[in-house]
């Protein structure tokens, strides 16, 4: 009775890193009702630094009771038709935002600007503006799970795995892009461009101005555009600093070429202030065509007018912003430390970060097999009999099993504390388990070789002799 669409499986949603949050909604962690509930770590919110928002509007009560600075009610004009054009006073502080978290070192313009209903609507709507149904776009792995119903779902647009692996730190490399281009070729995709998280999710680090480099390159010789979803770029906590794909062409003299018309920025507010339920999202666009293509698409995924107000008021405080950008860096880092000093003690590791809001986290020693079906086993143990809800590796589409992101900003400390304490006690229980697996097996080995008659013993060291011999 439904259409096609609708009951295709492209939406994603039977993915781990859909169920995790099933799961975790049947029994949420709670310090005091539910204390054996499970510990959502598989959501990538910032709640480290609502604090800092709400005293701002305690000292601002105006914006939220719809009122200008002089203390007029502009309910009427808030409440009427909005264009999809949004408030200019928006826009001009949300660019001025985004030049801030890059340390000023590129300016935006506001008429390159869309509003959307956050990332998601951001990324959809250039798919819908860039591919035709079947067109590809590259993806370097691991990824946002996110990303196969943003993409995918609705626009009918494939993504194609540019695989990165640890041995380099999941870095994206020349051959590695050209791997999937011909990959896509193979499978008679045409490939309209290459979409990167920068900084990364799920790795949390950010892209080097090499890859950075190769990038640039590739979407040049290729003719293709080039997303840069840019939504976490205002958490990056410590060296190496962010580089921003517009730093990039401005450096290399590209900014008013051909090439920088297929280059666009996906931003949102979700992330940096921590405010996904507000869902202000953005494209930045060199392309007018493609500008004005979104500009009327958005009309499917506005953003509200009383919070554009509200918004606009928060970031032209230009005090506010840069000590909030500063001070939220700095949480950013103390909770990062604090998860990996955590899992160090378990003896598990994270790959070397910069940015985010959560760990990659290495667990392929934790594995009963080197497989994905290794993965789901203690990726299920660690749901069910740790309580922990974390992302295994295979929803980011990771080519290598045993890693799963682990998010460090949607909680309290003190569950943060909770979380580590099972952990331990989970790989400790495990060790014991191994441990006594061994002894079991030392024993039957001992008690087999005093069964043995004497002449199997005299034949096996003569063969082992002999052996040693031919070596
Ligand atoms: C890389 C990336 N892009 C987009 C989104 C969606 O963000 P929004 O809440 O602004 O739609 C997310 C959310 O986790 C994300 O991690």
């Amino acid at each position: 009775m439904l259409s096609t669409k609708v009951t295709c499986n492209s939406h994603g949603q039977d993915s781990s890193y859909f169920l995790g949050w099933e799961e975790y909604e049947k029994n949420p962690y709670d310090e005091v009702k539910n204390p054996k509930g499970i510990i959502q770590m598989g959501l990538a919110e910032n709640q480290l630094s609502f604090d800092l928002l709400e005293s701002w509007l305690e000292n601002h009560p105006q914006p939220s009771a719809f009122k200008n600075q002089k203390n007029q009610s502009i309910f009427k004009e808030l409440a009427l038709f909005q264009d999809y054009h949004g408030l200019p006073a928006f826009k001009n502080a949300l660019v001025k935002f985004m030049s801030e978290i890059r340390g000023n070192t590129v300016t935006f313009d506001a008429n390159n600007l869309v509003l959307t209903a956050g990332a998601t609507s951001a990324n959809e709507t250039l798919m819908f503006c860039l591919a035709n149904p079947g067109d590809a776009f590259l993806l370097p792995t691991p990824y946002y799970p996110g990303f196969d119903r943003d993409l995918k779902w609705r626009t009918g647009a494939e993504i194609v795995p540019i695989h990165c692996s640890s041995i380099n730190g999941f870095k994206i490399t020349k051959s590695a892009l050209e791997d999937a281009y011909k990959q896509a070729e193979k499978q008679k995709l045409k490939v309209k461009g290459v979409l990167v998280t920068n900084p990364s999710n799920p790795l949390g680090t950010s892209l080097t101005l090499h890859e950075l480099d190769l990038l640039v390159n590739f979407i040049s010789s290729k003719n293709i555009h080039l997303i840069s979803d840019e939504i976490y770029s205002g958490t990056v906590f410590r060296s190496p600093s962010f580089i921003s794909i517009m730093e990039v062409l401005k450096n290399k003299n590209l900014m008013n070429s051909e090439i920088s018309k297929r280059v666009h920025i996906v931003y949102s507010l979700s992330k940096d202030l921590g405010l996904p339920g507000f869902r202000i999202g953005a494209i930045y666009s060199n392309d007018a065509r493609v500008v004005s293509a979104a500009t009327k698409m958005s009309s499917f995924g506005l953003v509200s007018s009383q919070t554009q107000y509200l918004l606009s008021e928060i970031l032209s405080d230009y005090n506010f912003t840069k000590s909030y950008l500063s001070e939220n860096r700095q949480r950013l880092k103390e909770r990062h430390e604090k998860l990996v000093k955590g899992l160090k003690t378990s003896g598990i590791t994270c790959l070397d970060s910069n940015s985010g809001l959560f760990c990659w986290v290495d667990m392929r020693h934790l594995l009963s097999s080197n497989t994905f079906e290794g993965e789901m086993e203690l990726w299920k143990k660690i749901v069910y009999e740790v309580g922990l809800n974390i992302s295994p590796g295979s929803s980011c589409h990771c080519s290598e099993p045993g890693w799963f992101r682990v998010c460090f900003a949607n909680m309290s400390e003190q569950t943060l504390d909770v979380a580590m304490q099972r952990i331990r006690s989970f790989v400790d229980s495990l060790a014991k388990k191994n441990m006594s697996r061994h002894q079991q097996l030392m024993n039957r080995n001992s008690r087999r070789t005093k069964s043995l008659p004497k002449w199997v013993f005299e034949l096996s060291f003569h063969q082992r002799d002999v052996s040693a011999d031919e070596r």
